[in-house]
């Protein structure tokens, strides 16, 4: 029985997804041979609650150099960093000397309007690519995994921060243990930790399993991620849903006794109770509803093929490679995906190896039918996309569920 991983206790599996490659691990055809593959398993702990993989690739295999996603790409999340840095700027940062620290600050598209209002600021990721373009745009960074000993540098060059941020990180690192003692050691008496990540809660609501891939190691709830603080001896003090990455929760941290509790931290409580989020046969339930959802979406697919419909995916999502290898969609059900990251295009998907092509091909001759990868991005790319509906184009979406809308 594997041990969790937060508090040594032990848990059973309760999905498991096969052997699975490396979700940004799209490549070029010269690599096929040596593509790397783990099994990608997930567990509840009835002791902790933490929703967590029962084995992680080593994070050098997934953070390096060639990373392939920049978070810039998206407009709406280039909005989105834009209000989150906003309301930091304007609760947490009160005086002219304010430090913030990013950690997983990728190419700087939240630390960029800390940088542009002249507000000390230091960003700590590991992956060189994205750093560089960070540091291209003026923002300073340092090439780390962030964790106890760089915390501890950190404060000796910079001071203690008053805001510590972190996006779709946190549940990227398996040693949290290190990476929170590391935050207990950096932030002021005063200061604020606001993390966000996919929720658990919306994971389950909405059976979208393609949130479980390598980078995940972590699920969150409230309920987990208040047990994990707690015994550092910070608490949660709010928690905010946010409508980006198809749901995900903002906590706010704070040391214990610094700030008042929400109220929206009681009510998170007891919405969790209600939906089981501490009990495991509500995942028990999800994995089921997982072989539902696959089996559906082949269906649709096979049923696309009989007619001789020409399907591509649209965003080659790390999400996605969880779909196609899990479904087992294969280069003859989907011709491509179209993609607007440079450095993901022309290589393969990661496992079933379906061509990744610049978004110009999708414009240049529309398919009869776009399988929605990013999915996450539907109202952006829907509304940006109005054109292909308008010529006959059809949209399959799986999030919540199976459907094919005109
Ligand atoms: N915050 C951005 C990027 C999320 S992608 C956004 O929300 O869009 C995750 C980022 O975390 C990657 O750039 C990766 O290199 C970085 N990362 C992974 N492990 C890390 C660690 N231990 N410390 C700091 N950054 C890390
Ligand atoms: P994400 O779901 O991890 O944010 O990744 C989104 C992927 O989808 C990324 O590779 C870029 C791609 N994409 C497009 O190709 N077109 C778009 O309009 C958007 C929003 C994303
Ligand atoms: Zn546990």
């Amino acid at each position: 029985m594997p041990s969790c991983i937060i508090c040594k206790g032990n848990y059973e599996p309760f999905i498991s997804f096969g052997r699975m490659p490396i979700a940004n691990g799209f490549l070029t055809a010269d690599e096929f041979a040596h593509e790397y593959f783990f099994d990608l398993e997930v567990g509840f702990c009835p002791d902790c609650y933490m929703v967590q993989l029962v084995s992680q690739p080593e994070r050098e295999q997934m953070f390096h150099a060639d990373y392939a996603y920049f978070s810039s790409i998206s407009t709406r999340m280039a909005e989105h960093f834009k209000d989150f840095a906003g309301l930091v700027i304007g609760s947490y940062l009160g005086n002219r000397n304010s430090f913030v620290v990013e950690i997983g600050s990728n190419d700087g598209i939240m630390l960029r309007h800390f940088s542009g209002a002249g507000i000390r600021h230091l960003g700590v990721d590991p992956s060189a690519n994205v750093v560089r373009a960070a540091r291209e745009k003026g923002i300073e960074t340092i090439c780390a995994f962030f964790d106890e000993d760089v915390a501890e540098k950190i404060k000796a060059e910079y001071g203690e921060a008053d805001a510590i941020l972190a996006a779709n990180v946190m549940c990227h690192i398996r040693n949290l243990h290190s990476v929170i003692s590391g935050i207990k050691i950096l932030l002021k008496p005063d200061g604020m930790l606001l993390f966000e990540d996919p929720y658990l809660g919306d994971i389950v609501e909405r059976t979208s399993y393609d949130q479980i891939y390598d980078e995940h190691a972590y699920y969150f709830s409230l309920a987990s991620v208040e047990n994990l603080f707690s015994a550092h001896e910070l608490e949660v003090t709010d928690a905010i849903p946010q409508n980006v990455h198809g749901g995900s929760m903002r906590f706010c941290i704070a040391h214990r006794g610094a700030y008042d509790i929400s109220p929206a931290v009681w009510s998170l409580k007891k919405k969790e109770q209600g939906l089981g989020l501490n009990t495991g046969a509500t995942f028990d339930k999800f994995r089921i509803d997982v072989d539902r959802s696959r089996d559906s979406l082949l269906r649709a697919l096979n049923d696309f093929r009989k007619e001789r419909k020409r399907v591509v995916g649209y965003g080659a999502t790390s999400k996605s490679t969880t779909v196609i290898n899990y479904c087992g969609i294969t280069p003859d059900m989907i011709e491509y995906i179209s993609d607007t990251t440079p450095t993901k295009q022309d290589k393969y998907s990661p496992g079933m190896h379906i061509p990744i092509k610049p978004y110009q091909r999708f414009l240049e001759r529309y398919p009869d039918v776009a399988l929605l990868f990013a999915w996450n991005h539907a109202e952006e790319i829907i509304e940006k996309e109005r054109h292909f509906a308008e010529s006959g184009g059809k949209w399959l979406l799986y999030v919540p569920d199976v459907e094919v809308i005109g």
